[in-house]
């Protein structure tokens, strides 16, 4: 009998570890796996970002950075991008969604734009 307790109160414990693992990973933020070897273009990718996110509402042409399409990548690059340290670019932490930014990109958004950086932040 008293085997049988002890037994039963490993196998509890042993549930309760599992779940509380199978918690920690659910409440992990929404950071998608990018596959660096595929090109993140400006045009098609980035640019999008500025209106979804909101930018364009402070930043279309009144507040610097103009990130309108015509004038974004001509606003961002260089001053806003240090191709040595991709995570110091202002472009990518000034919005991350960790800053106190006006509006922030979502995570996948501020991967986007990390990884386009790292690529070289090409007009592409
Ligand atoms: C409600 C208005 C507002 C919105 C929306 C907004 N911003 Fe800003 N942003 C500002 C203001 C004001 C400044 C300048 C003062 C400051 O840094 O807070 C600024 C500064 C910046 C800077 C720094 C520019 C520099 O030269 O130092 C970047 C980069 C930037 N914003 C990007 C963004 C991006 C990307 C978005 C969208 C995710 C965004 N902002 C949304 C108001 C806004």
């Amino acid at each position: 009998m008293k085997k049988y307790q002890v037994l039963l109160s490993l196998l509890t414990t042993g549930l309760v570890l599992i779940y509380s693992c199978q918690y920690e990973e659910i409440v992990q933020p929404d950071v998608p796996h990018l596959d660096t070897s595929l090109t993140i273009h400006f045009t098609d990718t980035i640019v999008p970002i500025f209106d979804q996110a909101g930018c364009l509402n402070c930043h279309g042409g009144n507040i610097s950075p103009d990130l309108r399409p015509s004038q974004a990548y001509d606003a961002i690059v260089p001053q806003l991008v240090d191709l040595n340290d991709p995570d110091a670019s202002k472009i990518y932490w000034v919005p991350a969604p960790a800053s106190d930014h006006a509006q922030k990109y979502s995570a996948s958004q501020a991967a986007l734009v990390r990884a386009w950086i790292v690529q070289g932040a090409k007009d592409n």
